[in-house]
């Protein structure tokens, strides 16, 4: 008897490549439907009943829309999804509210009631979509069961999937890397060279854990070992969207808006950084942690205008 049946939160550059991933298993897999349902958010009739068909039946829900869409899609879920479901998150980013930060996970996990595990590693999706080797890590809280049947589900011969405990590390990076990859943008954008890119990247790792450990002691070092820890932090400083973007803002000299930049160079595909990195430093006020985080700090006063880009390599940021 088939007893999973898996379905797609978000049909856009990733969310289309983990389609494919997730159908291409399923199909052989004996204990899962074939059938693998994708919601399409429809651009001009928002409140299509499309989001309720998709999951109807399904008991493995996956999550992959940019970060701000998630709480509104979750407030659509409440009530219609089965009682036994699984769910996993691709979605790289946070949620800020006055009581704090809250991890998007947690956000699925709040509003439906579900444990949600983690994917995130060095997953650029062109690459991926071409069967191209790449690898990623599953993040999960307690039940190793779980987290096996998404790796199941995930991995091919060219997606090599692992899966650690650490959750809170595995999103943290995925999440704070965007963040990092505007840095190496505004680096590339004023031509400041290899050397000084790598430097921003060791910063960045360095500001990524311990922003993660001072979140949650729990967290491992070794996380930021795997591929959601610095492969995905070399690649989206070598070749991502943030960094494309950051890029072309630098090279306006902080003249042209991310949001024109965003349409004119992402054909449709929403940048994460800039939010996210709003989103880090309204953490850093809530909890005073400003002057442990220079680099984080500085990516956001360039992103609002506040300082130039090449304010990215001030003298402070190579004291700690
Ligand atoms: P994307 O940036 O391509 O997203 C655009 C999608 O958002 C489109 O399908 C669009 O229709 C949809 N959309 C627009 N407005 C919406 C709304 N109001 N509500 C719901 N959906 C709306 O998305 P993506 O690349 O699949 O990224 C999803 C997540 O995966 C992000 O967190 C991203 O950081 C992460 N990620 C992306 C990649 C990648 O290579 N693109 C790789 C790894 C992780
Ligand atoms: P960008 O979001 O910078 O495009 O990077 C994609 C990604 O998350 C790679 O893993």
């Amino acid at each position: 008897k088939k007893k999973h049946k898996a379905a797609v939160i978000g049909s856009g550059n990733w969310g289309s490549v983990a389609a494919k991933l997730v159908a291409s298993n399923t199909l052989n897999l004996d204990s899962f439907h074939d059938e693998v349902r994708m919601w399409v958010f429809e651009e001009t009739l928002p409140n299509d009943p499309d989001l309720e068909h998709a999951v109807e039946d399904a008991n493995m829900l996956v999550f992959v829309t940019p970060h701000q869409f998630i709480e509104g899609i979750c407030k659509r879920l409440v009530g219609k999804i089965k009682g036994d479901v699984e769910e996993i998150s691709l979605i790289k980013g946070m949620e800020v509210k006055t009581g704090g930060p809250c991890m998007i996970s947690s956000l699925i996990n709040k509003q439906l009631g579900v444990n949600c595990c983690v994917l995130m590693g060095a997953n650029i999706g062109d690459e991926i979509a071409m069967e191209k080797f790449s690898e990623a890590t599953i993040g999960y809280r307690e039940d190793k069961e779980v987290a096996q049947r998404w790796v199941q589900i995930f991995g091919t011969p060219y997606f090599r999937v692992s899966a650690v405990s650490c959750i809170e590390g595995v999103e943290l990076c995925g999440t704070l890397k965007n963040v990092v990859a505007i840095a190496a943008g505004f680096v590339d954008g004023l031509e400041m060279g290899n050397n000084a890119k790598a430097a921003i990247m060791r910063i960045g790792l360095n500001e990524m854990k311990a922003f993660s450990k001072l979140m949650f002691p729990s967290v491992c070092d070794n996380t930021f070992l795997e591929s959601c820890g610095i492969a995905d932090l070399i690649i989206t400083c070598l070749g991502g969207s943030n960094r494309k973007v950051a890029d072309a803002f630098a090279r306006s000299g902080g003249k042209r808006s991310f949001h024109e930049l965003e349409t004119e160079l992402l054909q449709g595909q929403k940048l994460q950084g800039v939010k996210t990195t709003g989103e880090v430093y309204e953490v850093l006020c809530q909890r005073e942690w400003q002057q442990s985080f220079p680099l984080f700090q500085t990516v956001h006063v360039i992103c609002t205008g506040h300082l130039p880009p090449s304010a990215i390599t001030q003298q402070r940021l190579y004291e700690n």
